[in-house]
């Protein structure tokens, strides 16, 4: 396929921002930044890179089409009047998920079979099938998505979540999502060669990233997607993707990141995830309470998701290490801190206003990024 598409790259609240940088810097600049996602038309090669590349979107899907729907039957003929062949092989398996808001058409089952069996019909014809289609093929997971009776239908290219890099093979109690963890170090001016600290890493999602960021690792290389099986996309495309991923990683970056952590078992968690990134010893784990770190170099960034303190009876404790972390960095102006929680006495206890805040959902739960710059030391 030669003409352009157009993909949406799905993204958590409050970070839409961060995936349209992202696929800015692919060099895709049809860019429209819209709720939970970022849509660009892109030319087919553009599926395997983005993929491949964005550390901070959920998904990229394929925009069908879209259109206004208040009845079954226009849902019906608007469908099949899409061209799906041009995606969807003969034996091609496509199952239909759905979803509707403060739509006319709120039955989300009734939407999603009319869905596919507008595309049957559609298959059938072009391919002259008179019986049934075997979907014994490539796989398509088509979405209705309708929204104040707007009715988008995409195919998901990604498969699972790209959030799922591949290296998360343990977890703790409460881990960031990488994607997340992807945006938070990417908000900072963190350099690959200053030293770089998550004092309570748990599974150390935060130092991985970083160091994938560190040495420009692709975040997808070490994982598969839906699409590679797609017809429609030649196989060029992504073997190419894949050889430039390869080209543009920087394994001879030094780098200085730690990530440390009260509980034994965590710091052993992130020890094999870090292995299972591909990571091997780059990055130097310790078991450590917060109230002992001591920042041994000058220029540093903490980037951090402490405990919340939301539970009964870690409040106290939580309030504690905040207070902690604030006199530790007092003496250290050149560093720069940033902080992920949902506690909003954060900037009392810490003993300082931070330079700038930000509001993210970590999951549901509604938080605030307190960055403080630090005086860089020349
Ligand atoms: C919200 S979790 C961090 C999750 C992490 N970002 C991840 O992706 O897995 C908070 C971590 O702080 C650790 N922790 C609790 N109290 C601590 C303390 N006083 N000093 C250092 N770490 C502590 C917990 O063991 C837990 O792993």
């Amino acid at each position: 396929m030669t003409q352009n598409v157009t993909l949406i790259a799905t993204a958590a609240m409050g970070i839409e921002t961060f995936v349209a940088r992202e696929v800015k810097a692919l060099g895709y600049e049809d860019i429209q930044v819209e709720n939970g996602r970022v849509v660009f038309q892109a030319p087919v090669s553009a599926i395997p890179r983005t993929n491949l590349w964005l550390r901070t979107a959920d998904r990229v899907k394929l925009l069908v089409g879209k259109f206004n729907a208040y009845s079954f039957d226009e849902l019906f003929e608007q469908t099949k009047a899409l061209p799906w062949e041009q995606f969807i092989t003969e034996e091609g398996e496509f199952p239909v998920i759905g979803k509707s808001v403060k739509s006319k058409l709120y039955s989300v089952p009734d939407c999603q079979s009319i869905v596919k069996k507008a595309i049957v019909e559609r298959l059938k014809k072009k391919y002259g099938v008179a019986s049934i289609l075997k979907e014994t093929g490539a796989f398509y997971r088509v979405e209705v998505a309708i929204h104040k009776d707007e009715v988008l239908l995409t195919i998901d290219t990604s498969g699972s979540g790209l959030h799922k890099r591949g290296y998360r093979v343990g977890q703790g109690e409460a881990p960031l999502k990488e994607t997340l963890s992807a945006a938070l170090v990417q908000t900072t001016n963190w350099r690959p060669d200053e030293p770089f600290v998550d004092p309570f890493c748990g599974s150390g999602t935060i130092a991985i990233e970083a160091a994938l960021i560190g040495q420009n690792i692709a975040p997808g290389f070490n994982r598969e997607f839906a699409s590679e099986d797609w017809d429609f996309i030649d196989s060029s495309h992504w073997d190419n993707a894949f050889q430039e991923a390869e080209d543009h990683a920087n394994y001879d970056q030094p780098l200085d990141i730690t990530g440390s952590d009260i509980s034994h078992q965590m710091i052993e968690i992130a020890q094999n995830n870090a292995m299972e990134a591909g990571l091997g010893d780059l990055i130097q784990w310790k078991q450590m309470q917060v109230k002992d770190f001591q920042p041994r170099k000058d220029n540093g960034y903490i980037v951090s998701n402490p405990p919340y303190g939301e539970r009964m009876g870690d409040k106290e404790e939580v309030e504690e290490m905040y207070r902690d972390l604030g006199v530790i960095m007092r003496d250290d102006p050149s560093w720069s801190v940033y902080i992920l929680t949902s506690n909003e006495n954060f900037e009392s206890l810490y003993g300082k206003k931070a330079t700038k805040k930000r509001k993210l959902f970590n999951g549901f739960i509604k938080t605030d990024y307190y960055q403080y710059f630090g005086k860089h030391i020349k």
